[in-house]
């Protein structure tokens, strides 16, 4: 009789753990956040980490009574390892959302086990258009390449009275949309593109292509390259005397990348871009955030990526909330679909159909303020949706 009892309280006693176990299992909601780190694409990890943790400091860590556990991998931005780093985080850690991706190849890589889990995907840095066609779990809040490019085509056709432009891309997804989209536009407009050169995207060498450019003698040389390139770009365009021969440069924002544009030099000052996001965009959320960015981070400037970063973790906590701490994934999505609202970058909207990203494109040009470089703007093409999406 005796020995009975003691059995059942330790059975009792057992299953009062594992159900604690269980409880704090869920409440706990888990946010695998995979960015590189490490290698080429570092800052735009670096950057993206820095957003989501001044997110959670801003807006606390426990959401509809679920306290937020961000999970941070560095894929080195190699797509198998990203892929396997998604993998551990659904399988072994059960995330909640993954999120992230510095760079197109590795998004796409985790399409399919955001598709089998059934796991919201947010995905923060990587713009190549297709990449939410990949999986119906995907979300984006960074930007497309055509976004940006579709725009730049039309201010250097009309206002920027260029009629003769190479493009010059990384070759690989985000470059091949933005070489497309430019060129098909502003031939379009009645510009001319005299050459399309590509670039590799791992451990490029500008010189050659360069120096092909100075040859062609466009009116201005158009480039995309991934954040974190912009400035050896920028060097060799100067070095190489392309201002001087009369070649403007001009392109998406990734090459006046605020992360990097302050050490660029004068070189760089009336340089032309179009983007979604400006450090010195000039609205009371931006300097809040610039500021608090900083702040948190031994005076570091937020770029597009941060800005990324930051809006992913908002459209989760946001999803969070709206479904009360309750919601599985397909849940969760929904509740991601047509968010609406202000961020540092000025208004935007996750589009409901197509999960991307539809929010304002500026141009900007490169100009000392307050003793410093900054992308300042000057103009604006309000609630673009992806140009890639009609296709
Ligand atoms: C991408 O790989 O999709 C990518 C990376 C860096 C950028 C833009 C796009 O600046």
């Amino acid at each position: 009789m005796k020995k009975r009892v003691f059995l059942s309280a330790s059975a009792l006693a057992v299953m009062a753990l594992s159900s604690a176990a269980v409880l704090a299992q869920d409440n706990t909601f888990k946010i695998g956040l995979i960015l590189p780190m490490t290698g080429q694409q570092a800052s735009t990890g670096r950057q993206i980490e820095a957003a989501a943790k001044l997110y959670m400091a801003q807006n606390g860590d426990t959401v509809a009574g679920k306290k937020i556990q961000l999970i941070v991998k560095d894929d080195t931005s190699i797509p198998d390892v990203t892929k396997r780093m998604a993998q551990e985080l659904v399988v072994n850690d059960k995330v909640n959302v993954l999120a992230g991706f510095g760079i197109t190849p590795s998004a796409l890589a985790t399409a399919p086990i955001a598709t089998q889990s059934k796991t919201p995907t947010v995905v923060m840095a990587a713009a190549t258009s297709s990449i939410t066609q990949a999986s119906p779990y995907i979300v984006r809040t960074s930007f497309t390449l055509p976004q940006a490019s579709v725009s730049m085509a039309d201010w250097a056709a009309s206002k920027g009275g260029m009629k003769k432009v190479v493009t010059l891309v990384s070759d690989y997804g985000p470059g091949i949309d933005a070489e497309k989209f430019f060129k098909d536009r502003f031939i379009f407009n009645g510009g001319t593109i005299v050459e399309s050169l590509r670039v590799p995207m791992r451990n490029p060498d500008f010189a050659p292509f360069l120096q092909k450019v100075r040859d062609a003698k466009p009116d201005a040389l158009f480039v995309f390259v991934p954040s974190g390139a912009g400035a050896a770009v920028m060097k060799q365009f100067l070095e190489r005397g392309m201002d001087k021969a009369g070649i403007k440069l001009i392109g998406t924002g990734d090459i006046t990348d605020d992360d990097q544009l302050n050490d660029m030099g004068d070189g760089a000052l009336g340089v032309v871009t179009a983007h979604h996001y400006a450090a010195a965009h000039p609205s009371a959320m931006n300097k809040k955030f610039v500021e608090a960015f900083k702040k948190a981070n031994k005076g570091m400037r937020p770029n597009f990526m941060a800005v990324g970063g930051y809006d992913g973790m908002r459209v989760i906590y946001e999803a969070l909330k709206a479904t009360k701490g309750q919601g599985g994934g397909d849940a969760l999505l929904a509740a991601m679909k047509g968010q609406t609202f202000e961020s540092p970058r000025g208004p935007m909207f996750i589009d409901a159909q197509t999960r991307d990203v539809v929010q304002n494109i500026y141009l900007r040009k490169v100009e000392r303020q307050g003793g410093e470089l900054h992308n300042v703007e000057f103009d604006v093409i309000k609630d673009v949706k992806d140009p890639g999406k009609s296709k």
